[in-house]
């Protein structure tokens, strides 16, 4: 039995769709409403420790996700020692790029510090680690304005697609000889922001310029977006660390754990202009 945690989430939806797909037995923590199609769902929360015990009954191998919040790491952390009470075997952990407990920015340093909690923790582990999401892009509405805005300089990013991520995710939660390994997820090309432009322009055959913002201008744009402050802060400090660190370097590792080569950017942007035809709305 698998469990599911953050099965509401931008890669965990994805990894319960892949879980039934291969006929995986397996049930989800939720929060709220359970999950469509019959997925066995208990409710439940990271702080709660009878809904833990009672999720994590019978299960062997738990997928760990927690939302980007100040309060991360202590959640998967009382995630990880629940499964350790309650003999789950194997925690398979996404994170990000370059996590480590030092690292400046807040998302990074989260995974960071509940990375280590779980490496320490006597369970078998297997840590994911990707780039930035195709799906944290709104294509659509840098094509309306007909501008990206960038602090990144020459910065490269690999964009990874969620459902890559889901299946590598199903790969080791399915298979063997991961335990101890970190996998570092990319997309197939890496993009600077100018690129990023340039594709979105002709994907969506509209003029898109990419304009250099400096860190302050950015900060005011996400604060005058509704961004709640603390996380327009942690942003910006994010692209601060990325410009200094950026991954340049595509991972094979998709290819290798599922068979599949991974999914272009090219793809997603083009499924995003489709929807915007079909009259979907736009991400909000
Ligand atoms: N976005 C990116 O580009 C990117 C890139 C690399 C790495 N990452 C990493 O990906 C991770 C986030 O994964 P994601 O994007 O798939 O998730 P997500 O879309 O941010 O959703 C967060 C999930 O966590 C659940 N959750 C939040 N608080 C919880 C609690 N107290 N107890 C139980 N469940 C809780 C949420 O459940 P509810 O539905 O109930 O709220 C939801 O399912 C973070 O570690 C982030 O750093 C993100």
């Amino acid at each position: 039995m698998i469990l599911v945690t953050a099965a509401t989430g931008q890669v965990g939806r994805e990894l319960v769709s892949v879980l039934r797909l291969r006929g995986l037995a397996f049930r989800a923590l939720v929060r709220g409403a359970a999950l469509k199609d019959g997925v066995e769902c208990v409710r439940g929360d990271f702080r709660d420790s009878a809904g833990l015990a009672a999720a994590m009954a019978g299960v062997e191998r738990m997928y760990l996700a927690c939302a980007p919040t100040p309060d991360q790491a202590d959640l998967e952390m009382r995630a990880v020692d629940a499964a350790a009470r309650h003999g789950v075997r194997h925690v398979v952990k996404l994170s990000a790029y370059d996590a480590h407990d030092a690292n400046p920015s807040d998302f990074r340093r989260w995974n960071g510090v509940a990375e280590r909690h779980l490496r320490n923790s006597g369970l078998a582990w297997t840590i994911l680690r990707p780039t930035a999401f195709n799906q944290s892009l709104d294509p659509r509405a840098v094509a309306e304005r007909g501008v990206l805005h960038s602090t990144q300089g020459a910065a490269t990013t690999p964009f990874v697609d969620t459902r890559d991520i889901a299946d590598v995710a199903a790969a080791v939660l399915d298979g063997t000889g991961h335990d101890g390994r970190i996998y570092d997820l990319t997309g197939p090309e890496a993009f600077t922001q100018p690129a990023l432009a340039a594709l979105i322009a002709k994907v969506f055959a509209t003029p898109v310029a990419c304009r250099p913002v400096s860190d302050a201008e950015a900060l005011r744009e996400l604060l005058e977006s509704g961004m709640d402050e603390g996380f327009a802060r942690s942003m910006i400090v994010h692209w601060q660390s990325y410009r200094a660190r950026p991954a340049t370097l595509v991972s094979g590792w998709t290819e290798i754990l599922t068979g599949q080569s991974p999914r272009t950017l090219r793809a997603y942007l083009e499924e995003c202009r489709a929807a915007a035809s079909n009259g979907a709305p736009a991400a909000s």
